[in-house]
């Protein structure tokens, strides 16, 4: 595999989750004791990117210092002889080289994406947005990248939602792509930002994975700001599906069909909570045998 870099946007304003996000990222909300951001560098380093560099904003000591080495914490635990959550905390520091860069102004996805330009050179990479958690069990990445190496060009995750939540992501319009047995695998033809639901080209939404050819770099320094006056990620990438192979052209998409948790998001941060902890070893027997005669007594 020859694409080794992974780019994490994390300084939007998590405006959905406030007042916990008025002074902490919402990618540092734990998803039972793990920030949601390690579970994303985690997933980037078991796909084989080694380099990490995290987009972040305002309040970007937190994310910086968790991928820091803690040398008061830690001798306080190897002092009381606590190996496994002196292990924990160097788990963190120890995963891949993490850098970081700043977005001055939260002016949108494909404005973030464009800081790591410098970072990333000349070379394909992948994007993985911070609040968003793809099951570990469930492969998205990998295959995307295997596509990306195979077809070039862009690659975007895409999963089927019900219509009338199609509004809150970029929708896909597709077509089969010939002679491919793989039916997730899919031709881009159409992209839009939130369209209203009436005018959605299909129920296909695009979430928070994609590998991109560095042809971007270019579209999004000439994509004007779009909807919510912001630099749209979903814009340049409309822009690069049309663009030819030879130039770094041609977008692929693959249909997730895994579980995806957008922990930026109440409703669903408390389902990744939930279902994450429900699965884990340690809690789960006794998190479960509660859970279970809670639902029971709860009025729906
Ligand atoms: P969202 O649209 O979910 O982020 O962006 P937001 O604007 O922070 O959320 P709300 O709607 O106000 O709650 C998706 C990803 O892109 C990053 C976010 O941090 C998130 O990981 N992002 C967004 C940036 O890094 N910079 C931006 O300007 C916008």
């Amino acid at each position: 595999m020859t694409i080794h870099k992974a780019v994490i946007p994390a300084a939007g304003l998590g405006t959905r989750f406030l007042p916990a996000t008025k002074s902490t990222p919402k990618e540092m909300l734990p998803v039972v004791d793990k920030p949601a951001i390690q579970y994303v560098v985690e997933e980037a380093v078991a796909a084989g990117l080694d380099d990490v560099l995290l987009i972040t904003g305002r309040s970007k000591r937190t994310l910086a210092d968790h991928f820091d080495a803690v040398p008061e914490l830690e001798a306080a635990l190897e002092a009381k002889g606590d190996t496994e959550r002196l292990a924990k905390v160097r788990e963190s520091t120890e995963l891949a080289n993490v850098h970081f860069v700043r977005q001055g102004q939260p002016r949108g996805l494909g404005h973030a994406v464009l800081q790591a330009k410098h970072h990333v050179g000349d070379e394909p990479f992948a994007v993985l947005l911070g609040d968003d958690l793809i099951d570990e069990r469930d492969a998205l990445l990998t295959p995307m990248l295997e596509i990306q190496e195979r077809l070039g060009g862009s690659v975007i995750a895409l999963l089927e939602v019900p219509a009338e939540q199609i509004s809150s992501y970029g929708c896909a319009a597709i077509e089969p792509i010939d002679g491919t047995q793989d039916a997730d695998t899919v031709r881009i033809t159409g992209l839009v930002e939130k369209p209203p639901v009436d005018e959605a080209p299909s129920n296909l939404a695009i979430i928070g994975r994609y590998v991109l050819h560095p042809a971007v770099f270019e579209v999004l320094e000439n994509t004007a700001p779009g909807r919510g006056g912001e630099i749209q990620l979903t814009d340049a990438l409309a822009t690069l599906m049309d663009m030819p192979a030879e130039q770094g052209g041609g977008v692929t998409g693959v249909v997730f069909r895994g579980r995806r948790y957008d922990t930026g998001d109440r409703l669903d941060y408390l389902k990744a909570v939930v279902r994450i902890a429900a699965d884990r070893p340690d809690l789960g027997p006794d998190f479960k045998e509660w859970l279970a005669g809670y639902v029971a007594g709860a009025e729906v």
